[in-house]
């Protein structure tokens, strides 16, 4: 079946270096990628690190448009099928960084995209940024975001990350089981992305949706979508 692949973008707003939060955002792709491989499902892939476009992020502020590097940066997240975004926790929150850029994307563009939301802190304890900072803001966005979200406080990465023996596997919930979780759910709406064209797949679980069938197969991916939302509400108190 001829199309053109699904566009992964994930967005680094991590300033480390190294930086914890974009080994985060490796580990996310590495298991959306590797879901979406078993559904024979073709993918571009590109990574964003707000990092290296901090000045023309602020440049573009001041602007009122996206300039400079921050141009390519924003259409790259503005043409994305299906987004995983990453944010360090500063002072309780995503950090101004995160916020400056979500703040230049297109509102009608991120319609509908589904997203993968993921935080890293150095507390434990603060892992609620990710309910309540940024799912609001993806849901203000019309974005869909998935039931589960992703966080990882340094003490995560002391149960092992997972390049050495998956010691973060030793603990239920762990943060790899989280991370392959969010990705199953996000690319479980695979059949509502893609509104700009069909997308490749030569699985018989992921087909290129015609024009007069996208109607019913957007209607089956909310259904889907409410399916995991009430398995989510089931789970009420697991650990994100
Ligand atoms: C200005 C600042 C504020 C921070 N505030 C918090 C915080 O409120 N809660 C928390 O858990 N960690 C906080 N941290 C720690 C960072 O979130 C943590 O080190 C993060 O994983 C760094 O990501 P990076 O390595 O990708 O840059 C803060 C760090 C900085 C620099």
């Amino acid at each position: 079946m001829t199309g053109r692949a699904l566009r992964v973008v994930a967005v680094n707003a991590g300033l480390g270096q190294p930086s914890s939060t974009r080994m985060l955002v490796d580990r996310t792709v590495d298991a959306v990628v590797a879901e979406l491989g078993r559904r024979r499902v073709d993918v571009e892939l590109s990574v964003v690190d707000l990092r290296e476009h901090a000045v023309d992020i602020a440049r573009s502020m001041n602007a009122g448009f996206a300039t400079g590097s921050a141009a390519p940066a924003v259409a790259d997240v503005e043409a994305a099928d299906m987004l995983i975004v990453a944010t360090p926790v500063f002072n309780g929150s995503y950090s101004g960084l995160f916020k400056s850029f979500v703040d230049l994307l297109d509102r009608a563009a991120m319609d509908g995209t589904p997203v993968i939301i993921a935080a890293t802190g150095g507390s434990p304890r603060h892992s609620m940024v990710l309910d309540h900072a940024l799912r609001p803001l993806f849901a203000f966005l019309r974005a869909v975001v998935v039931p589960t979200g992703v966080y990882a406080a340094q003490e995560d990465w002391a149960q092992g990350d997972g390049a050495h023996g998956d010691g973060a596997r030793a603990v239920e919930g762990g943060l790899l089981d989280r991370i392959d979780r969010a990705a199953a759910e996000l690319v479980a709406l695979v059949p509502m992305t893609s509104p700009a064209g069909p997308v490749a797949a030569t699985s018989p679980n992921v087909r290129a949706v015609p024009d007069d069938q996208r109607t019913a197969s957007e209607s089956a991916g909310i259904a889907t979508f409410a399916r995991l939302l009430s398995r989510q509400s089931a789970e009420v108190g697991a650990p994100h």
